[in-house]
């Protein structure tokens, strides 16, 4: 017992005069002290000679000196990982910085944006109005009294508690909104989305976004209407781009038309696109119906207008040959971190 005791001593000493400075030292330190072969569990092994009586008071000594070696182990070792934990910290702030994932526009936000800025160098301001909207906004107003067959020609969503609600089919009803004001002369776009009751597919589906426009003044012609638009066209697509007009029917203008852009994809020539045809059909247009302006309060003896409407999708799809209308609405991110460049 007595020697047991100078021999933990010693070792304690021995230990404590260890000072290990580094890795390698606090391995060895390890091995020697705390090691399977080390002199911690070989004195440990002196326990079977020591007489039975005092058994206890060696196990407590024994155990007292292991849990010194392991502390001063635990000890040395976190010196030395706290110093290659400083190493390790020390910054380099010349390095570049990671760079920040940065979200892109929608596609349709982006050709959005780029139809109204053109619009408002022409001097079109920008008007909006609801989503949800009254049977006279959207059609009565327009010239489609009720049970006009032309009101067939947009499939409509009806909200069931109020048979006069709908969701907006075409935002003509924020220019009725806007001439119904009676501020004139008038030069607005209205920009928003539109619902319609179609069968969902690759070139139809049941909301897409419109951007309509309306000039009321006196003596508006159909020629303005025409340079507005070719304006437009050529801002849009380029100078190389050609139109033409087809007469067509709606029943808020009069006469009616329908506007095709030379195809962008074979420059005219006929391909897949353009159905052979070498055109595409880009929007509706005309001179404002007198029972519009009637019906908002204008005197349509004094006032003329135009008026045209054009879809955001079809646009887009015709300016990044997209083929179908449902990947602008499905989210999904490989399609949309296509279009990161600004327009
Ligand atoms: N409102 C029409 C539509 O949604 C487009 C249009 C607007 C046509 C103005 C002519 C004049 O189909």
């Amino acid at each position: 017992m007595e020697q047991l005791l100078s021999q933990i001593q010693q070792y304690k000493q021995e230990m404590l005069a260890t000072k290990a400075t580094n890795k390698d030292e606090l391995e060895a330190f390890r091995i020697k002290y705390l090691g399977t072969k080390g002199l911690v569990k070989t004195i440990m092994g002196e326990m079977k000679n020591v007489a039975p009586e005092k058994k206890k008071e060696a196990g407590q000594l024994l155990n007292e000196f292991k849990i010194f070696a392991e502390e001063l182990y635990a000890g040395m070792s976190a010196a030395i990982d706290n110093t290659t934990t400083v190493q390790v910290q020390t910054i380099d702030s010349s390095l570049p910085g990671d760079p920040l994932p940065l979200g892109g526009r929608h596609p349709i936000s982006m050709v959005h944006n780029k139809i109204i800025s053109i619009f408002q160098r022409l001097g079109f301001s920008v008007a909006e109005g609801p989503e949800i909207e009254d049977d006279w906004h959207n059609f009565t107003a327009l010239n489609l009294p009720e049970n006009h067959p032309a009101r067939d020609m947009q499939d409509t969503f009806y909200i069931s508690q109020n048979p006069d609600w709908l969701l907006r089919t075409h935002t003509s009803s924020v220019q009725i909104r806007e001439m119904e004001k009676g501020v004139l002369p008038l030069r607005i776009i209205c920009p928003g989305r539109v619902y319609r009751n179609e069968t969902i597919s690759a070139r139809a589906h049941c909301f897409f976004h419109q951007v309509e426009g309306l000039y009321i003044a006196e003596n508006v012609s159909f020629a303005d209407l025409k340079q507005t638009l070719y304006f437009f066209v050529q801002e849009m697509f380029g100078d190389k781009v050609k139109i033409r007009f087809r007469p067509s029917y709606f029943p808020f203008t009069e006469p009616s038309a329908e506007m095709d852009i030379s195809c962008l994809i074979c420059g005219g020539e006929g391909c897949s696109v353009c159905k052979r045809t070498g055109w595409v059909e880009i929007l509706g247009c005309g001179m404002v119906h007198p029972n519009v302006l009637e019906n908002c309060n204008i005197d349509s003896k004094k006032y003329t207008g135009f008026a045209f409407g054009m879809g955001i999708e079809r646009i887009t799809m015709l300016l990044y040959q997209v083929k179908d209308l449902r990947l602008f609405s499905e989210n999904d991110l490989r399609f949309l971190k296509q279009f990161t460049s600004a327009i």
